[in-house]
């Protein structure tokens, strides 16, 4: 219990926490779960009976609310959420449920009386809170008095202070700018901002706040409003006398539209201004509010839903380097497998020596792991409180660890280490395989890294060279793409040693392979800077191999979207002659050196840059890009003020804000096929609701 109590103080105040939001909430879920197997233990003051941080030595005046604050109960599955609906006995799909944001901030309690701001304070133990009246009047979203025909005697109005995530951001630059040691996160920004002595220091924190709830409420002589008997009524009230409200919220029916809104809420969580972790769903009639009442800490009227953690702490165990296709050595951290954010995560990256300096995390740290938006796993940094003693320091190695060869800069001040041993280092051969066989090249199922690692090892393969001349009697030779004993399949005996279907498969889809269009020939060599985007341009402006392996370097810098770091970088690349030997070999075993250009599709995008996000519905990502190009249009990835058209698909997000916030024309897919077609006449008005 004195843990949960500890953890929770530094969770509420402006203390960074030591455990992560989701071990607390496992913690106390633990000592819930002993306290109803054990209720003769349960103490008055234990933390699931009371609501927030009971501490409050800080020099505010404590002032009492007129109604209690609560806290919400939490649920971690849909699962939960069906128990509650049964427990409240709404789970017939006839009772709104009103769904919202659940803001990762502090609650606040506004008192207006006869219309005018008189006090703002924090949650408190729920029965008194902090007068922070003073740091409050300097939130500009906070109206001073409030709007509309029904203006209460007194109303206590509850919400959330946040600092919008861009804020923040820009605050922790400047305090690292400043040599200051940085907040953890948002939430503990907004209380340490709120609670400064000095409303100077606060007014310069752009705090936010948005309103949910009401505490108190009088009507005096005024007309009480008659939207009050709904919870989505009174964010009708709230907004009508002024407040802020969230955008987000929405009565729903029936446990699929809920679950539908939670999924599609924590896809989106990133989008918002501010954090959110999770969706508060509250019963939307405030009779049966009334009748289902509240516990000692919590209404039974609602509950918390929350996603599935994106920040965790785990241990890191070691670091390990690793040799990429361009001989980049770059150094990762291996660590005790922990789920974040529904996936398993044992590694990541930490770029290069530089980095783990700057993070300062030491082998056998506890580390805070991040999984931000969508994919990739982050190391954010070491939690210092929970040190040992026992940690160790790590150095990056000086030596190739695949092939021995002295690391190095490849220019000086560059941060990574390279391995110079392009031509022989193993590790460096297996990546290039591996990545002409990746969906982003030449597309080839079946030789991935295992695949490479095999061929490569068997001696089948020296380097990419002989990829395209592999025949079946080669395969046998290597392990993985032989039978172990005889087998029988679709009628077709096979002994043990013969190639396997699988090795098959890859024979076929080589050859096809072939046949792929220039440009991603071009990527296929992991020319270092050459990625998909030079590529094409490269394939666009010279349309065969041989056109630029002649070209100088100066026509290769001329090209649009190349540049003179690509045109030294090719340039330099054709100077090699095992290269060299590389584009020949494959040439002479078929794959394509040239692109024909369809002279029947028009060039209706010339001069035209053109950003597609979100999912369409007759495109994937890579037939966007061709449809533009192949247009003589530019397909870029990024918005900005020199973007012509963003083409928005289903479940686009900060691309198609940017495109609304810089004025930038937006198609739907319709309009884009009719910009494709006959160019940018045809959408030159209504683009958006073409
Ligand atoms: S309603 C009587 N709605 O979450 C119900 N709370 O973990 C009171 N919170 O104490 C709370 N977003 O500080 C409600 N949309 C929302 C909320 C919200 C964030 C906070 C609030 C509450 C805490 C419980």
């Amino acid at each position: 219990m004195q843990r949960v109590e500890e953890h929770r103080a530094r969770y509420y105040g402006e203390d960074a926490p030591t455990i992560s939001d989701a071990e607390y909430d496992a913690l106390e879920r633990e000592l819930k779960d002993l306290e109803a197997e054990h209720p003769e233990l349960v103490e008055p003051d234990s933390p699931t009976q009371v609501v927030g941080s009971a501490r409050g030595e800080t020099g505010f005046a404590s002032v009492q609310h007129r109604e209690r604050m609560m806290s919400l109960d939490n649920a971690f599955s849909i699962e939960e959420i069906e128990a509650w609906l049964a427990r409240i006995g709404r789970e017939a799909g006839d009772h709104p449920i009103v769904c919202e944001p659940k803001i990762d901030g502090l609650s606040i309690s506004l008192t207006y009386e006869d219309g005018t701001l008189v006090r703002g304070v924090t949650r408190g133990d729920g029965t008194t809170g902090e007068d922070v009246t003073a740091n409050v009047l300097t939130i500009p979203s906070i109206p001073r008095s409030l709007g509309g025909d029904h203006v209460p005697a007194v109303v206590e109005i509850r919400g959330e202070v946040f600092l919008p995530i861009e804020a923040f951001e820009r605050l922790n630059e400047a305090l690292l700018e400043e040599g200051k040691a940085p907040y953890a996160n948002p939430r503990n920004t907004a209380a340490g901002s709120l609670r400064q002595k000095d409303p100077e220091v606060t007014a310069q924190r752009p705090l936010d706040v948005t309103t949910y709830a009401l505490g108190a409420l009088e009507w005096g002589d005024a007309e009480p409003h008659p939207s009050i008997g709904t919870q989505s009524g009174i964010y009708a009230v709230l907004a009508e006398w002024g407040m802020p409200v969230s955008a987000f919220a929405q009565a729903l029916r029936g446990i699929g539209p809920i679950e539908g809104y939670l999924k599609d809420l924590e896809a989106r969580r990133h989008d918002l201004v501010h954090e959110i972790d999770g969706v508060v769903l509250k019963v939307d009639d405030r009779a049966v509010q009334a009748e289902l009442g509240s516990t000692s800490r919590a209404p039974r009227w609602a509950i918390a839903y929350k996603f599935p953690p994106e920040e965790v702490h785990t241990t890191l165990e070691d670091i390990r380097v690793d040799v990429g296709r361009t001989g980049r050595v770059t150094p990762y951290g291996v660590m005790t497998p922990v789920t974040v954010a529904g996936s398993t995560v044992t590694f990541a990256t930490l770029h290069n020596k530089h980095e783990v300096k700057r993070k300062g995390v030491l082998i056998g740290d506890t580390v805070v792991l991040r999984k931000a938006g969508d994919v990739i796993p982050e190391i954010v940094g070491p939690v210092v409180a929970a040190r040992t003693g026992a940690e160790r320091e790590w150095e990056m190695p000086t030596a190739c660890p695949s092939c021995g060869t002295a690391l190095a800069e490849q220019k000086e001040g560059d941060k990574d280490l390279r391995c110079p041993n392009a031509q022989a280092c193993p590790a460096q051969i297996v990546d290039r395989i591996a990545f002409i066989g990746s969906r982003g090249a030449l597309d080839v199922e079946v030789l991935g890294e295992k695949a490479a690692a095999a061929l490569v090892e068997s001696g089948v393969l020296v380097n990419e060279a002989g990829l395209f001349e592999l025949t079946e009697q080669d395969l046998r030779r290597v392990p993985l793409f032989t039978l172990e004993s005889d087998s029988k399949k679709d009628g077709i005996e096979r002994k043990a040693g013969d190639v396997s279907t699988n090795g098959l498969r890859m024979l076929d889809n080589l050859a096809a392979a072939r046949e792929q269009p220039l440009w991603r020939v071009i990527v296929s060599l992991s020319i270092r800077h050459v990625g998909p985007t030079a590529s094409r341009a490269l394939a666009t402006a010279f349309e065969s191999m041989d056109a630029v392996r002649a070209a100088s370097e100066e026509d290769l810098a001329a090209v649009e979207g190349v540049g003179p770091v690509i045109a030294e970088s090719v340039r330099q690349w054709f100077e090699v002659d095992w290269h060299v030997e590389i584009v020949d070999r494959w040439a002479a075993a078929g794959v394509r050196m040239a692109d024909e250009r369809d002279a029947s599709i028009e060039r209706t995008l010339e001069g035209l840059t053109v950003v597609a996000t979100g999912s369409l519905e007759g495109f994937t990502r890579d037939s966007v890009k061709e449809a533009i190009i192949s247009r003589g249009g530019k397909a870029a990835s990024s918005v900005s003020k020199n973007t012509d058209f963003v083409v928005v698909g289903a479940n686009a997000g900060s691309k198609a804000a940017k495109a609304e916030s810089l004025g930038v024309p937006m198609l739907d897919e319709a309009a884009f096929e009719r910009l494709l077609a006959q160019g940018p006449g045809a959408v030159a008005d209504g683009a958006a609701d073409g």
